[in-house]
């Protein structure tokens, strides 16, 4: 009985608030880490917030936050996060070009910080030692998709719906100024481009990562150029699938009518789509690996470890390069 005293009362004492805010750690020992999430309505976002939190367990004290696509939203959190004494932070920011001033609040509070799925400029980078990047070459996944859809091109001569030797896109954006945005647009073009094959934008437009935008956006490319199209290149699946949807209400993907839309982050519904034959091909964006990697360099980072040791291969002393890898009818099953 009065051993059980002594150990409930120590461990009372472990457990104390003052304890846990003080330190940065929890009752448990684990330290506290904090992850902000640019918003958590973004499908690709959400499988990467879950291979965090899954990686976290019984090993951090994490909490996850909704930066709700509002920078200024984010700076509070931040905040919130130094004045509770984090051992470290990791961040998706809302807007990649406001990592500086993170850097400097983290510096400032000696929080080191992990960026992750938007990257922020070389130069911001460069503000600490204790920043880091985790996540993909969005040249790579550009690339990819272009390849797939070259491929398909010169397999299918009657891809060439007017016979006129050209490739005739749409192209529909994420958000602009996001680097896969930008360079996924650019790449995938070259890509195609370089496998011998002449194009012509019809035109482009953002969507903004989002299904029901790009619904919207489709239906009006659609009433505007009709079977003109050729190819539909998207930055995303939920985009690609908003293209579908489109395309289904007029009247493709049945009785053999079909035109090639192209995606990237092989989600769920993408890959349900690519068994259903609608959707050409699309890129695993891995959130499986981004997520782990995100947390490994965290955790390394908040107990003190060198994060070149977390079983990452760590390039220029900050970035974590996680590979895409091309995805289609031929091989979906082996990511479902
Ligand atoms: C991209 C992803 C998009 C969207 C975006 C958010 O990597 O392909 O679907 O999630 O990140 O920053
Ligand atoms: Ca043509």
């Amino acid at each position: 009985m009065k051993k059980f005293f002594i150990f409930a009362l120590a461990l009372g004492a472990f457990c104390t608030p003052a304890f846990a805010e003080g330190s940065g750690e929890k009752g448990s020992g684990q330290p506290a880490i904090g992850v902000a999430i640019y918003k958590f309505d973004d499908t690709f976002m959400s499988y990467t917030r879950n291979a965090i939190e899954q990686n976290a367990k019984g090993k951090a004290a994490i909490t996850t936050v909704d930066s709700q696509n509002a920078q200024p939203t984010q700076n509070d959190q931040v905040d919130q996060f130094i004045s509770k004494k984090m051992k470290a932070i990791a961040i998706n920011p809302v807007d990649r070009t406001a990592a500086g001033t993170i850097i400097d609040k983290a510096k400032a509070g000696n929080v080191p910080v992990v960026f992750f799925n938007r990257e922020p400029f070389a130069e911001d980078m460069a503000k600490w030692d204790k920043v880091y990047y985790v996540g993909a070459k969005a040249e790579e996944s550009g690339s990819m998709q272009g390849e797939i859809v070259a491929e398909y091109w010169k397999a299918n001569p009657g891809a060439d719906k007017n016979k006129d030797g050209v490739l005739q896109y749409i192209m529909l954006k994420g958000e602009p100024g996001h680097q896969d945005a930008e360079l996924r647009t650019e790449f995938s073009i070259k890509a195609v481009s370089a496998a011998g094959i002449k194009v012509q934008l019809l035109a482009e437009d953002t969507a903004m990562w989002d299904r029901p935008r790009a619904v919207e956006k489709m239906d009006a490319f659609f009433a505007r150029f009709g079977d003109q199209i050729e190819v539909v290149f998207c930055n995303n699946d939920d985009m690609a699938l908003g293209v579908i949807e489109s395309l289904r209400k007029a009247g493709y993907f049945t009785g053999g009518k079909y035109l090639p839309v192209v995606g990237v982050d092989a989600t769920a519904p993408a890959l349900q789509a690519l068994a259903e034959g609608t959707l050409l091909g699309t890129v695993l964006n891995d959130a499986q690996n981004q997520g782990k990697a995100t947390f490994d360099l965290t955790y390394a980072l908040a107990t003190g470890a060198n994060p070149a040791g977390a079983g990452w291969t760590v390039t220029d002393a900050k970035y974590v390069w996680v590979p895409y890898q091309k995805v289609t009818k031929d091989n979906y099953t082996n990511f479902q």
